[in-house]
């Protein structure tokens, strides 16, 4: 049988690695406590559940690409509201399966590597998704680093001419995943105008702005000309609905056409109940603040602990992430080893790229009883 070499060519998934991980340990009778995947566990709130189930009455065939038209104004609506920018729901959004699928299919929509532009940009540590989809879709795909020194951003002066006229997008996400980093909106100008005298596409995966505990982080979407500004975001992390599958792209509206004409290929848009759910929760902030101060809760804790016990934080400002350097001696694998050993479940920072050595990921995702007992059991471990 032949495969795609793409897909051949690929390392396992990493949290497949840490589930396997996992697995043999609770197999040795010891309690895990589960910081490894970003998957919220909280339960979605009783709002959106009910419009979901008062939509299922709603005869529904295939949902469209175009998506309800109730469910783009309720975007951007939020987006009016969150950002203080206008979407026009009819030409700028798309409604999306979560934002994975569109993040990962998206280079396949806008990459025309005949014309010179064949090069996908994206940051290391990072999602892996950006980098998995640009390669089948036939890119070269160059990392940039975040590092500490940077405050986790890319410093756009060490990506050569050269490369910025080969690149067709650039990939960022703040607040980031991994290292719970925020990007300034100064930060997005500079990027966007960069690219813009570049022809590059700006991809801004927004997938952590409403986790936030002291300000609430800036959009792309705000900057002076975002004529060539793609956003991503979800209801995924802001309102617990990983399970749901519901998100959006706002984009210019060459892009949204570009994206109404592949996607029906692809067949990913949120059924009609998701996206009625979805109205339901873009509408509401009141769930999205409880949703704040209990990772604010969750965070306190750990927070506390690690100060008392010399460890540091790095980044970790925004997101459901605390990045945490590697005590003197360790590495990566063997920090995370080690608090595995005491049913501590983390994500070694190297499964996100090179730079990403030296720390480790916790995921704010366990329940708070067990965020406390982790705590507990960190102060003697650590
Ligand atoms: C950085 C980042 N972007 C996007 C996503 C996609 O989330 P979803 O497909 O659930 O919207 C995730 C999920 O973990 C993520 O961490």
């Amino acid at each position: 049988m032949h495969v795609s070499p793409v897909l051949a060519a690929q390392a396992v998934y990493p949290f497949v690695r840490i589930e396997e991980a996992k697995r043999r340990k609770a197999a040795e009778g010891v309690r895990i406590i589960d910081f490894g995947m970003g998957d919220p566990r909280e339960p979605t709130d009783p709002l959106i559940k009910r419009a979901l189930g008062e939509a299922l009455d709603e005869a529904t065939g295939y949902p469209t690409a175009v998506g309800l038209p109730e469910y783009r104004d309720a975007v951007a609506a939020w987006i009016g509201r969150r950002f203080g920018v206008p979407v026009d729901p009819a030409s700028e959004l798309i409604p999306t399966y979560g934002s994975k699928e569109a993040i990962f299919l998206f280079a396949q929509v806008v990459l025309d590597a005949g014309s010179g532009k064949d090069v996908v940009l994206v940051p290391e540590p990072g999602y892996p998704v950006y980098e998995r989809g640009a390669l089948f879709a036939g890119a070269e795909v160059q990392t940039f680093p975040l590092v500490p020194e940077n405050g986790f951003l890319p410093d756009l002066d060490a990506i050569d001419d050269d490369t910025w006229s080969r690149t067709a997008l650039i990939w960022v996400c703040y607040p980031n995943n991994p290292t719970g980093a925020v990007a300034p909106l100064a930060f997005y100008e500079r990027l966007a105008e960069r690219a813009r005298e570049h022809d590059v596409l700006v991809c801004s995966d927004e997938a952590y702005t409403e986790l936030w505990f002291d300000e609430p982080p800036a959009s792309a979407l705000q900057v002076a000309d975002r004529s060539n500004v793609v956003v991503f975001n979800t209801l995924s992390k802001r309102s617990s609905m990983t399970g749901y599958r519901c998100g959006f792209v706002a984009a210019p509206s060459e892009v949204i056409e570009s994206l109404r004409k592949f996607r029906p290929n692809v067949g990913t848009a949120p059924q009609v109940f998701v996206q009625r759910a979805g109205v339901a929760a873009w509408g509401d902030e009141e769930h999205v603040e409880r949703n704040r101060a209990l990772y604010a809760r969750k965070r306190q804790l750990f927070v506390d602990v690690f100060a008392r016990q010399g460890v540091a934080l790095a980044g970790s400002a925004a997101t459901m992430y605390l990045w945490v350097e590697v005590p003197e001696g360790e590495t990566s694998e063997s920090f995370a080893d080690r608090l595995l050993d005491h049913g501590i479940v983390v994500a070694p920072g190297s499964y996100f790229g090179p730079s990403g050595e030296g720390f480790v990921r916790f995921a704010l995702v366990p329940t708070e009883q067990e965020c406390t007992e982790a705590a507990a059991l960190l102060e003697e471990v650590l």
